[in-house]
């Protein structure tokens, strides 16, 4: 296999090249507003969601800093940007509370613009919202279009209506954009857009589209070029890993495995760790399982989304796997990796689900001992197939059976963290601890919390520390 000889698509070198001259462009409206504010002008990006968010939020962060704007915490700003999340109403709610509360900044800045991207932008009633009720918006644009940013903030200044650029589908990959990292030494590197799967509570097929891998070559030269400028450790982030590549024709050079990709970035020099988000538990296969255990440098660290303990709501839910079939899996990663730290996601409330359901839930949980778990309330997505189940299930029995199941996930966390007391591991230090200065925090290999006393030269750094005390989902520890 020889993963650098693929040729890239002309036509996405031109669009990269013609989004720098827009860059170019965009310079000159910011020049003329810091004339007229006679300082520099702020931009803000807020981000909600997953990784791919904060990822991409990155890509907008560079753009505005190369056009001018100076970076700031804060939503009184000059330029302000939701990059948003839909996969659950609450994330919704939240992004047109702050963007109410931004419209009184714009009210005493008229400068100011505000701009929506993102995955809540995919869908059309969201948009529809936005126009009625937050006429101050300048600018919307999508999950498929977000590498036009530097043209449409172009548009933006050139115009003072509403600018609106959804797109519906793509199969575009546009490669070589400028993207400003939030670590100096850690970084997300995308491997696949969108998801073919459709689990039925899920809108992100709908969003983000459908599965769309980058080239192997676009990748490992990335991997390159950020391991020159400092990067320890990447992250593979798609919705479902495990079909990386299958989207290529069947003779296509590209078409090589997520193990073998995931093999191949381990060998960038300068790369040490090597995480990846998010296999699905239908279709790990054993080579993946064989390349982890026989490669140090991929982290110990498995996410394996359950969703559901009861093989009935599995089905469902579109999930392709039975209660069964989910813990031979996990017995499977066991034996082989037994170093491996396991943690998942579950959703509580699913249409139809019953106590007896949730019982079965908590009883995976208990066997799969898990090393932590996120647990969601099912939220109704317009749209999805779920949305239109008849036996929603009412919010008092919900919260019980969520209640119920989140006491298990922490006991069971607690217990299986807690095996690690007393050992020494490599934590990159990843920044001064929030709570207390005198400590750095960072994670393990398994992907394990760890806070110990320590300089803040060593931010960056892979460091050995002794695991004194465990609380729960963390340890605190001590170099050594
Ligand atoms: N309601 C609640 N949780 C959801 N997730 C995805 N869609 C929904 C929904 N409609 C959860 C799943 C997924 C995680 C990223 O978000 O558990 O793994
Ligand atoms: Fe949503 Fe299922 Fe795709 Fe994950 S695999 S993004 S839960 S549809």
């Amino acid at each position: 296999m020889n993963i650098l000889n693929s040729n890239k698509s002309e036509v996405l070198d031109k669009e990269s090249l013609r989004q720098l001259e827009f860059i170019e462009k965009a310079k000159g409206y910011v020049e003329e507003l810091k004339k007229e504010l006679g300082r520099t002008p702020t931009a803000c990006v807020v981000t909600f969601g997953c990784q791919m968010n904060a990822r991409d939020s990155e890509k907008l962060v560079a753009t505005l800093k190369l056009i001018g704007y100076e970076e700031t915490e804060s939503e009184n700003a000059d330029f302000v940007i939701y990059n948003t999340c839909t996969v659950r109403d609450n994330a919704d709610q939240r992004v047109l509370g702050r963007l109410g509360a931004c419209s009184s900044h714009k009210k005493k800045n008229p400068h100011m613009k505000i701009a929506i991207c993102g995955c809540m932008m995919q869908e059309q009633s969201a948009v529809e919202k936005i126009q009625k009720s937050y006429r101050f918006v300048d600018l919307i644009f999508g999950t498929h279009n977000i590498y036009k940013f530097a043209e449409l903030l172009c548009t933006s200044f050139e115009s003072d209506r509403m600018i609106i650029d959804i797109w519906k589908e793509t199969d575009k990959i546009v490669e070589d954009l400028p993207v400003l990292r939030k670590y100096p030494f850690k970084s997300g590197v995308n491997i696949m857009f969108g998801c073919n799967n459709f689990c039925t509570y899920c809108i992100v097929p709908y969003v983000r589209g459908r599965e769309r891998s980058r080239s192997p070559k676009d990748i490992i030269r990335e991997c390159e070029k950020l391991a020159k400028d400092g990067v320890k450790e990447v992250m593979l982030l798609g919705q479902n890993v495990n079909s990386y590549g299958l989207d290529f024709k069947e003779d296509d050079p590209n078409r090589i495995s997520f193990p073998q990709l995931l093999d191949e970035v381990t060998k960038v020099e300068g790369i040490e760790r090597v995480r990846f988000m998010t296999p699905h538990p239908k279709d790990l296969s054993d080579e993946l399982i064989e390349v982890i255990a026989k490669n140090p440098k991929i982290a110990r660290h498995i996410h394996l989304p359950l969703q559901s303990g009861s093989t009935e709501i599995l089905r469902r839910m579109n999930r392709r796997y039975t209660k069964e079939a989910y813990l031979e899996l996990v017995a499977k990663i066991r034996k082989r990796l037994p170093d491996v730290a396991l943690t998942t996601d579950i959703i509580v409330g699913f249409p139809g689900e019953t106590p007896a359901d949730v019982d079965e839930t908590i009883d995976v949980v208990k066997k799969a001992s898990f090393d932590n778990a996120f647990t969601f309330i099912y939220s109704k997505r317009t749209g999805t197939p779920a949305a239109g189940f008849e036996d929603q299930v009412p919010e008092a029995e919900v919260k019980e059976n969520f209640d119920r199941l989140l006491k298990v996930v922490q006991e069971t966390a607690r217990k299986t963290t807690e095996k690690y007391q007393g050992i020494t591991a490599s934590v990159l230090v990843e920044g001064v601890n929030e709570h207390d200065s005198s400590l750095l925090t960072g994670r393990l290999s398994n992907n394990t919390l760890v806070h110990f006393p320590g300089d803040e030269g060593l931010i960056g750094s892979f460091v050995d520390v002794k695991l004194t005390e465990c609380h729960g989902f963390y340890f605190m520890g001590e170099k050594v």
